[in-house]
């Protein structure tokens, strides 16, 4: 691990530093922080892919890849197929099959920036078969299946200065997965009560991949979000900082209506222009992404 000013980050096996956006708890925040720090960094020039391990595919539906929406036929989403029902090769196949010996890899399944005008990075999207991945990942191999595939991906000549896994909201298979292959976690929690327990069983789960896998993994971030400035959040804040507070940066994000309409026209925040002012969510995801260049050492990229 190399230590950074505010802690330590890993990099990975690819050399790609990588980070997990997880929390087993739902609507916490995990899919917008994903979306959005893949942005932000893209937006610095930096080149990246974001990789969406939920079934549920939020990132995927939140950049306009899933089904169209119905109640808006303006929608931006209409006008762009719907990749979560494809009938070719998806990232089910690419994590069962080992893709050390199978044929599909992520290469072949990854849709680049330059496909689509909206898209600032490359999306490796879910697929609706994703929600069998806890029937058919049971094997250890299984919990190594997305870091050799992004192995065999970087040996396929990709090359990434950034990646990111936005994580289903459990401690599946699929979560096991993201954390071994990325071996860096920025958490996305929300400021009440109930996270600190969620936190505390995530912070176990790391505990236990790290003496299982024997690896390291690093907490990068905390994204404390629909952040209010009162007691309850500021206690919430205070027991975080006791506990983490040493090893990683905490993020404060206020409830933003704008981040919501982007997702629902399948925009990040840096596409989208919403009648509302943006600054301060685009300021926070920009200094999510400056952290990260520090962290792992990797300067903004020369226009
Ligand atoms: N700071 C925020 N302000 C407004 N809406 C937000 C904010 N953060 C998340 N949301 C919305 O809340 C919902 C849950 O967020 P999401 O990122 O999908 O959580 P998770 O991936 O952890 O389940 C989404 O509809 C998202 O657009
Ligand atoms: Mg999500």
């Amino acid at each position: 691990m190399t230590e950074t000013p505010r802690g330590w980050c890993v990099t990975p096996s690819t050399g790609i530093p990588t980070i997990a956006f997880g929390n087993q708890k739902g609507g916490t925040g995990k899919t917008t922080a994903t979306i959005n720090s893949a942005a932000a960094l893209a937006t610095r020039d930096h080149d990246v892919l974001a990789i969406d391990m939920d079934p549920q595919a939020d990132m995927t539906k939140g950049l306009g890849l899933g089904p169209g929406d119905d109640n808006d036929p303006a929608s931006p989403k209409n006008e762009l197929p719907n990749t979560l029902v494809t009938d070719d090769e998806n990232l089910l196949d690419v994590l069962v099959d080992n893709p050390r010996t199978h044929d599909t890899s992520l290469s072949e399944i990854v849709i680049e920036a330059d496909e689509y005008d909206h898209l600032n990075f490359d999306l490796i999207p879910s697929h609706k078969d994703m929600g069998l991945a806890r029937d058919w990942m049971d094997d250890a191999n299984a919990r190594l299946s997305l870091k050799l595939a992004l192995e065999e991906m970087v040996d396929d000549g990709y090359n990434y200065d950034f990646i990111v896994v936005d994580c289903p909201p459990d401690l599946s298979v699929l979560t096991d997965a993201a954390f071994i292959a990325a071996q860096n976690v920025f958490l996305a929690a929300q400021t009440q009560a109930t996270s600190r327990d969620a936190l505390d069983d995530l912070w176990d789960q790391l505990e236990s991949i790290e003496d299982n896998q024997q690896i390291e993994i690093a907490i990068v971030g905390l994204l404390a979000n629909m952040y209010r400035d009162d007691g309850q959040s500021q206690k919430f804040l205070n027991s975080f900082d006791e506990s983490f507070a040493s090893m990683a940066p905490i993020f404060k994000l206020p409830m933003r209506v704008a981040i919501q309409r982007a997702w629902d026209n399948g925009r990040d925040i840096f596409g989208w222009e919403d009648a509302n002012d943006q600054q301060v969510e685009r300021d926070l995801f920009l200094e999510v992404a400056e952290t990260m260049e520090r962290a792992f050492d990797k300067t903004q990229v020369e226009a």
